[in-house]
């Protein structure tokens, strides 16, 4: 039997996001913002989905806290719609909207549950938008206030701070593949995007700290190990590329080391400007590095040699003839690959602390007879899980571990399509029903651990 134990202090936590569950898009004086508009825009999410209602979580608070409470959770990721708060992005402050966060606040700690905040989790109030978004340096100064004003109001109670939420998937999927809110693809929009989302990060560390004293503060970014199909040096650069890419143009800069150079060479003119008060600030010293992580990326040298990524992912067609099994999601499942990333960002970066903000996996999970036996799930979490106290063993300051997601929600460009949940929502009628991932969740959590 193969048993797999946490420390006694490690954090078992789930995660969600304001836009993806809560609904209530113009409840209490919310603002719109960049996914109300984009859902929006023909052909950007499958069906035409959106998040008006979605789990319908703000109304559904209460029942939510104590399914939470029901599974054990001893932590809760969830994230502050910055248009709740301040529905303009800047100026007047709208009372509901912190209320409600402290009525969830309230709730998770009366359950024994810690919360941990994230501040974007990639809700841009419209009207910042529309006077440039991210791509503007103004947007800076408007983040780092609003952080300033959840903190001065959570901070006497809430001791954990995430200022972002994977500024990769902000950046590029935002604004170079266009996939994502606001719909750009432009590679020097995208890099100017990734540098002042990474300086909010920075100058909203001290904002936070002065209404929190001693909370820990951090930022999560996604990562995710390259994979080639051989060892030849034109796959060897591709992967190095995506690298680059996908992780080094975050970390290095997090972590005092400037923008990488041989990505600056491979971005060219696309380049911002970037002074050394901005790295400076942008490499604060935080309490942890949040890590948000699936899969590897398995990639091979770029079709286009006038590509400044330098690699195209494999298909997943590709990936199955190669022996990788995939998620719904299509995203290969290679859980020592995710050991080997917390392994390699322990060694390289002067990380105190990681959590793991994220992980999971989307299956076809089918409801029969009010049960949904989610085998596939069950094994993902296991193995990761597995692949965690690997790297753990190996020196990985590994605290805690957030499953994505606590229940099925609308997962962006995909709509409600594609399920994360431990607990499936029915969309129709909003039933919450735990699946056995959920079951044995509550478990392994309980025992602090599980056998194989
Ligand atoms: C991450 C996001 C999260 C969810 C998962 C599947 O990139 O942070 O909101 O969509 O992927």
């Amino acid at each position: 039997m193969n048993s797999i134990d946490l420390p006694h202090d490690f954090v078992w936590g789930a995660a969600t996001s304001s836009y993806q569950i809560e609904g209530a898009v113009r409840a209490d004086g919310r603002g719109p913002s960049i996914w109300d508009t984009f859902c929006r825009v023909p052909g950007k999410v499958l069906h035409g989905d959106h998040g008006d209602v979605a789990c319908d979580h703000y109304h559904r608070l209460d029942d939510d806290l104590d399914l939470m409470a029901s599974l054990g959770l001893q932590a809760y990721r969830f994230s502050v719609a910055w248009p709740r708060i301040l529905p303009a992005g800047t100026g007047e402050v709208n009372e509901a909207g912190l209320a409600f966060y402290e009525r969830l606040v309230d709730g998770l700690l009366a359950r024994g549950i810690t919360p941990f905040v994230t501040l974007y989790h990639w809700e841009l109030p419209q009207a910042l938008q529309d006077r440039g978004g991210w791509e503007h340096r103004d947007t800076v100064q408007a983040f780092v206030d609003y952080a300033g004003i959840v903190a001065a109001r959570l901070g006497d109670r809430v001791h954990h701070w995430i200022t972002h939420n994977e500024p990769w998937v902000v950046s590029f999927l935002g604004n170079l593949e266009g996939v994502h809110a606001p719909g750009n693809t432009d590679l020097a929009t995208a890099l100017q995007v990734a540098h002042h989302v990474l300086l909010s990060h920075g100058l909203a560390v001290p904002a936070i700290r002065a209404h929190a004293p001693g909370a820990e503060v951090g930022i999560t970014v996604n990562l995710g190990l390259g994979r080639a199909r051989t060892d030849s040096p034109a796959d060897l650069d591709a992967v190095r590329s995506l690298d680059g890419y996908a992780n080094r143009w975050f970390l290095d800069p997090l972590y005092g080391n400037g923008y990488p150079a041989d990505m600056v060479a491979q971005f060219g003119d696309a380049m911002p400007v970037v002074t050394d008060d901005d790295l400076d600030a942008i490499a604060t010293p935080t309490d942890f590095l949040g890590i948000n992580s699936y899969n590897p990326s398995v990639v091979r040298p770029a079709d286009d040699p006038a590509n400044p990524l330098g690699f195209d992912p494999l298909t997943p067609d590709e990936m199955v003839a190669e022996g990788y099994s995939l998620t719904a999601m299509g995203w290969p499942i290679v859980p020592e690959a995710f050991g080997q990333l917390l392994t390699r960002v322990a060694r390289e970066y002067d990380v105190p602390a990681i959590y793991i903000t994220e992980n999971g996996a989307a299956f076809d999970d089918e409801l029969v007879d009010g049960a949904v036996d989610d085998q596939p799930r069950v094994r993902y979490l296991q193995d990761h899980l597995a692949a965690l106290c690997v790297a753990l063993d190996e020196g990985a300051p590994v605290r805690g571990y957030f499953a994505w997601s606590l229940m099925d929600n609308f997962e962006w460009a995909w709509g409600y399509e594609k399920r994360f949940g431990l607990v499936h929502v029915d969309y129709a009628t909003l039933t919450r029903t735990p699946k056995a991932s959920a079951l044995w969740y509550r478990d392994t959590i309980a025992r602090n651990g599980f056998s194989r």
